[in-house]
């Protein structure tokens, strides 16, 4: 009897923070949840469409580089998406990084290689709110994984059981589809901002949609629209923040094998142990 007690009583407790959790994400009856998208990586058996990744680099370069760093990724963390080596040379040649110092102590612009990070649109944070109405554009590196859907009571318990990881590039995806031209009747917000009821921090952000239909060309024959291009960033985003994904998810499956055939074993010894002795 106490034990049950008990348990109704932690249950009440977790559906209590699941509430208040989202209560305080969507505090607004204009905000919006994002909707889950089928993303080919999501699951046990997940895995990058390579295709797809190379789409949201093209989009990323084209478009969101102009203001998003991506600190953490080098030229050669490409090749991983299925890029020749010649290629990622020619995509870095591009790009001009500090070199140096030479014979002369002094330090030179120099056509990047594949060794070098990739390069940051703007030459410190200051810079980059300075150029955006005050607001710095994040880092790409990680965002996939430190931003995402806050999915509250009782989505989340499930979300333990469906293996559900991927709040991240629903979140952008979301994001980047769901801005709206006009708030609705008797919303305001602050000049300068885009209306969009998605945004985590409240209802409109300092970033104007920066995608739309036809503003980068795909060579595969995929379609050119907001919704392919988001979709493609988004995976995108997701491989930089986790580009080792496949190899967790492949090594978790043996691991689960592995140990279902010793938990297995260890009944059987178990077994044969205690025959011995008298029931
Ligand atoms: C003209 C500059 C600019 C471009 C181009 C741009 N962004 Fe942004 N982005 C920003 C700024 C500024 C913010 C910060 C907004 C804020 O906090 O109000 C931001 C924020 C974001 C965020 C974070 C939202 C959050 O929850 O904090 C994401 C995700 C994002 N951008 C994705 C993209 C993607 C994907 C692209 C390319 C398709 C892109 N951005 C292109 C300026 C830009």
């Amino acid at each position: 009897m106490k034990k049950l007690v008990s348990t109704l009583l932690s249950l009440v407790v977790i559906a209590g923070f699941g509430t208040a959790a989202a209560l305080a994400a969507g505090d607004n009856e204009h905000h919006k949840a994002p909707e889950e998208q089928k993303w080919s990586f999501s699951g046990p058996f997940g895995h990058y469409d390579k295709g797809q990744l190379q789409r949201g680099l093209k989009v990323y370069v084209e478009v969101c580089a102009a203001c998003h760093s991506l600190d953490r990724i080098a030229f050669r963390n490409f090749l991983d998406l299925g890029y020749s080596e010649d290629q990622i040379k020619s995509l870095a040649a591009e790009y001009d990084v500090l070199g140096g110092p030479n014979e002369e102590g002094e330090m030179f612009e120099r056509p990047a290689i594949l060794a070098d990070y990739f390069p940051n649109p703007f030459p410190n944070v200051e810079a980059a709110a300075y150029a955006n109405n005050g607001a710095a554009p994040p880092d790409f590196s990680l965002l996939a994984k430190a931003r995402g859907a806050t999915r509250g009571f009782p989505q989340f318990v499930f979300d333990i059981f469906t293996m559900y990881a991927e709040g991240g590039p629903d979140y952008i995806n979301a994001l980047l589809t769901g801005y709206q031209d006009e708030p609705p009747h008797g919303v305001e917000i602050t000049e300068g901002t885009y209306y969009n009821p998605y945004f985590l921090d409240g209802l409109s952000l300092a970033m104007a949609p920066p995608l739309s239909d036809e503003i980068v060309t795909y060579d595969d024959g995929s379609p050119e629209t907001v919704d392919q291009y988001s979709k493609d960033v988004s995976a995108f985003m997701m491989w930089a923040a986790e580009p080792k994904l496949e190899s967790r998810k492949s090594l978790g499956f043996k691991v689960i094998v592995f140990l279902l055939i010793f938990a297995g074993l260890l009944y059987l010894s178990k077994k044969s142990v205690w025959s011995r002795v008298e029931h």
